[in-house]
């Protein structure tokens, strides 16, 4: 009889609040062997894990992101062996950048019995919680990446005649992605809105005009979406009631 595959269930941990975990994501941890989790995972979310699963944190600092994935790749093969499921724990919906796609790659090439587990992706999740109904003004959204490689890559001049844009991972680029885009014929006053640590405590949000995100006048914590688009001035001045604020106790 042929030997039963390792099962790695690649899983949305959500943008932070437990209360925004899906049941399944829950109910699979539960019963985890092995958690490999990112390190933006919040630690209320971890601790839904079986507390005797193995905990592997995966390393993800800037610029050594190849030197980091081949990491994780070594610890799949290593856990091929676990007696129960091998979770790996990626924040949002573990298809939604981070490299999820990589590794879904990886783990299909060396005969893992996968599935996906999708998360609430902060792409959706950061403007909901701030009261912004992407499509509310321009039917076109656009998800664009703003690391490092892509501020070189994207075609920001093609987005210069409005529409909204949300960026992941630009905060540490925001000045240069607003010039590129001002640069490229985009408005300078255009509204932007800077949603930060979405869904958690210390959720906050700083709106700017493009021309003081492009001077560099305007401080952003991240992790942060952005929104840039009139899309922002619909943003409710009472804010929308988060969900984690007037949840129930769990049981
Ligand atoms: C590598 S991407 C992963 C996205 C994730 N897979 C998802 O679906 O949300 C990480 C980026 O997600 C955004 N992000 C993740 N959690 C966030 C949160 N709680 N609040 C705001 N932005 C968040 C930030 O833009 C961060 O740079």
């Amino acid at each position: 009889m042929a030997a039963e595959r390792a099962k790695v269930y690649l899983v949305g941990a959500g943008p932070g609040d437990p209360d925004l975990l899906t049941v399944k994501a829950a109910r699979i941890l539960a019963q985890a062997d092995a958690v490999i989790y990112d390190k933006i995972v919040s630690p209320e979310v971890l601790a839904l894990a079986n507390p005797h699963a193995t905990f592997i944190p995966a390393r993800k600092e800037r610029g050594q992101q190849e030197e980091f994935e081949a990491e994780i790749h070594a610890w799949y093969l290593r856990l091929r062996d676990a007696a129960g499921p091998i979770v790996r724990l990626k924040s949002g919906d573990p298809l939604v950048f981070g490299r999820g796609g990589e590794e879904l790659e990886f783990l299909t090439q060396h005969g893992f019995d996968v599935e996906v587990v999708p998360g609430v992706s902060a792409l959706t999740a950061a403007p909901s919680l701030a009261g912004i109904p992407l499509g509310g003004v321009s039917a076109a959204v656009t998800v664009l990446p703003g690391h490092r490689q892509a501020v070189k890559e994207v075609d920001w001049p093609a987005y210069r005649h409005g529409g909204t844009l949300v960026v992941l991972m630009g905060v540490d680029h925001r000045a240069e992605i607003a010039r590129c885009l001002i640069n490229g014929g985009r408005p300078a006053g255009d509204p932007v809105a800077f949603l930060q640590f979405a869904s958690t405590d210390r959720e906050c949000v700083r709106e700017a005009t493009l021309e003081q995100v492009a001077r560099g006048e305007v401080d952003v914590e991240p992790p942060a979406v952005f929104v840039i688009g009139e899309v922002v001035r619909l943003r409710t001045a009472k804010q929308v009631q988060r969900a984690h604020q007037t949840a129930a106790p769990r049981p």
